[in-house]
Formats: structure tokens, C-alpha cells, sequence
């Protein structure tokens, strides 16, 4: 692709921004947002950062009609000495395009867009919240705006970033949440858009998501959509269980969601030598581990969800107990150690942290 320079239009007038000690997730937005079009014949082009506003699309734009759209989430950490810094941004990229090759949406320039939201954030860096668990989220997505209700992939698209400060993703905080097993609805199945991180899959999760929420569930859990057998994952975030002291979560096999957190958490249980597998695992077993009274953790891994102990699953109306509904010991150290990373609090031996202004003098004002 070639070299694009961002224009910058800034927001002549600041709104207020929240109370960061109340923060709660993705309903507030900063002062800016970036845009970049897609056409056949200049490919990605005329990127630009603008004041956040409403978009016009045509109402025939494709998107509207057949859900050609993808998505990442990301987050934007305030350290103690003032900067601000990404986590793993590349992956985050190279899982965009993954998602825009399944949806036959036009790959991206992985760098380039990296450099685009580090652009934006220190545009909007006063945004990032600086209280205990709070961040700014970042949403870069790609919708399908070719004005045509043909199904074919759209010849016209939009790439934008926008950005949230959030605080904890589940009303619990950090506190042990309460999921529910799904027997009746899937979400994906192999071959499907599952791995993808597309819109589709989170619409086709609600029906669910909300039986689930009306009997106080936070999430639900979902099994392979064939034999509605094997774990899978929960909605917003992938998932691990201790059982006699081996950390296992479920093996990716096509339409689990490649979480960037879950990598991270496999990565760091591999350096403390700590036991992991990634492996099938039925429902059946997991019932078995806990009467045998060997299923001693469990939790969730994701950007938004960070590190979430899960304190009771619930199948065919049977409550199996965690950990005394307590946050376990390998949960505590995996979010302490990932948050201490996150934040500049402690070492990165893995090279994971992104200084937002170490590239963006690189880019045109
Ligand atoms: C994230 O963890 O960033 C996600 O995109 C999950 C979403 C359901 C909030």
C-alpha cells in the first residue's frame, strides 16, 4: 500500500469528560475518531482523523443488508510516568485481517493502521482514564458501503476507530461472575465465522445472552455447535479451567475466537511452569472433575473482560460451585501480572507493551 499521510481536523469544541471512578464500559466516547475509505481503484485511502460525529450511508450501503463487517477491540493504557502504551497491537491487526479475508473484505496495511490509532489516541490522550482498572478501549471495525443489495462482496468499505473509556467490562468488577451453559442456541460451527470477529456472531449470541441475563447469568457457554458437547468459549471472552492442578482451555479448532488475551495467559502459565494444555473438553468431564472435587479455578481471557473468575457454571439447571465462588489463586496472578505488564508496572520479558508515541512522528501532521 502506499505511504498515506493522516490528516488531522481537530474538534473545536471538547466535550466533558467523565468521572473516571464511575466508568463504566463502552457508552462514552472522545472528542475524535479516524476514517479511511476503500475503493477498487485507490484501495484504502484518504486516511484521516476528524472530530467523532454521526456517519451519512446511503441506506442501501451493503452493510445494512448482509452483515459484511468486522471488528477488533483494543485497549490504550495510561502508565504511572505519563505515557501511554498498547498491548500486542500487531496481533490485534493480523487477526483484522484474518477476520477481513473470511468476510472478503480487502486486507488492511497492518503497520499503517497501527500507526493511524496510536495517531488518534495521543490525539485524544487526555481520554485515557488513569484510575485503578480503567482504560480507553479501542474499536477499529470495517463496514461493507457500497450503496447495492446484490449479495457479493461490497466494492466500497470504511475503516474506523473509535474510542471508549471503560472501566470493568461485567457489572462484578473483578469479582467472580455466574455463566450459564447453552443447550439449545449455538453461536458458530466449524466452518463457519466463528474464529472471525464479526458482528454476525455476536447477533446470533443475543437470544441467548439475554434468557441468560433475565435468571441473572452474566454470560453464557457455549458448546460446539455439532454435538453441543465440547467447550467452546463465552461470548466476550475465551475460557480456562484448573482441573488437578493443569490450567486447560479449549484447542482452537475453527470457530473458537483466537483470543489475544488467551495467548497471553497460555504464554505466562508456560514461563511459570505452570501445567497447560489446549485440548477438546466435554461438558461431561468438567461435571466429572467437579464431583470429583478437582475442578478448582475457572476463568475467562479477553481484552475487555481482562482476566474474569468465573465463581459458578451452571448446566441443566445444575450449579457446579468454584473455588468456594472465590477468585482463584492462578486467576489472581494471571490479571495482576497481565494488568502489571498493561500498565508499565512491571517487566515485559515478552516484548508485549506498545509506547503510543514511539512511531507517531513518523506520521504527517
Ligand atoms: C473485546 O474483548 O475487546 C471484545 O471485543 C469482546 C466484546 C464482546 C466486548
Amino acid at each position: 500500500m502506499e505511504v498515506q499521510h493522516i490528516q488531522v481536523n481537530h474538534c473545536p469544541v471538547k466535550k466533558d469528560k467523565p468521572n473516571t471512578d464511575q466508568l463504566k464500559f463502552g457508552r462514552v466516547f472522545t472528542d475524535h475518531m479516524f476514517i479511511m475509505d476503500y475503493s477498487e481503484y485507490y484501495g484504502w485511502h484518504d486516511a484521516r482523523i476528524v472530530p467523532y460525529q454521526p456517519l451519512t450511508i446511503d441506506p442501501s450501503a451493503m452493510v445494512f443488508h448482509y452483515g459484511q463487517s468486522v471488528f477488533e477491540g483494543m485497549k490504550a493504557y495510561h502508565t504511572a510516568d505519563g505515557d501511554a502504551q498498547l498491548f500486542r497491537p500487531e496481533k490485534n491487526m493480523q487477526r483484522f485481517n484474518r477476520s477481513n479475508d473470511r468476510l472478503c473484505i480487502p486486507p488492511i496495511d497492518e503497520n499503517f493502521v497501527i500507526d493511524a490509532i496510536k495517531k488518534l489516541v495521543s490525539v485524544d490522550k487526555d481520554w485515557i482514564p488513569e484510575a485503578d482498572g480503567t482504560s480507553l478501549y479501542i474499536r477499529p471495525f470495517i463496514i461493507s458501503t457500497e450503496s447495492y443489495i446484490g449479495v457479493a462482496p461490497s466494492l466500497h468499505y470504511k475503516l474506523i476507530v473509535i474510542l471508549s473509556p471503560v472501566g470493568a467490562y461485567y457489572k462484578e468488577g473483578i469479582n467472580p461472575v455466574k455463566i450459564v451453559v447453552e443447550n439449545e442456541f449455538v453461536r458458530t460451527v466449524k466452518g463457519g465465522t466463528g474464529e472471525a470477529k464479526t458482528g454476525g456472531n455476536y447477533a446470533a449470541s443475543l437470544k441467548a445472552q439475554e434468557v441468560a441475563d433475565h435468571k441473572g447469568f452474566a454470560q453464557v457457554l457455549w458448546l460446539d455447535g455439532v454435538e453441543k458437547k465440547y467447550i467452546e468459549e463465552v461470548g466476550s471472552m475465551n475460557i480456562f479451567f484448573k482441573i488437578n492442578g493443569e490450567v486447560v482451555t479449549p484447542a482452537l479448532n475453527g470457530s473458537i475466537l483466537e483470543g489475544i488475551t488467551r495467548n497471553s495467559v497460555i504464554q505466562l502459565l508456560k514461563h511459570w511452569d505452570i501445567p497447560v494444555a489446549e485440548r477438546k473438553i466435554s461438558m461431561e468431564e468438567l461435571q466429572q472433575a467437579h464431583e470429583d472435587g478437582l475442578l478448582e479455578e475457572a476463568f475467562g481471557a479477553g481484552t475487555a473482560a481482562v482476566i474474569s473468575p468465573i465463581g459458578q457454571i451452571t448446566w441443566n439447571n445444575n450449579d457446579f460451585l468454584i473455588n468456594g465462588e472465590k477468585t482463584g489463586e492462578i486467576a489472581k496472578k494471571l490479571y495482576d501480572t497481565l494488568t502489571g505488564i498493561q500498565y508499565g508496572r512491571e517487566q515485559d520479558p515478552f516484548g508485549w507493551v506498545s509506547k503510543v508515541r514511539e512511531k507517531v512522528s513518523k506520521i504527517a501532521q
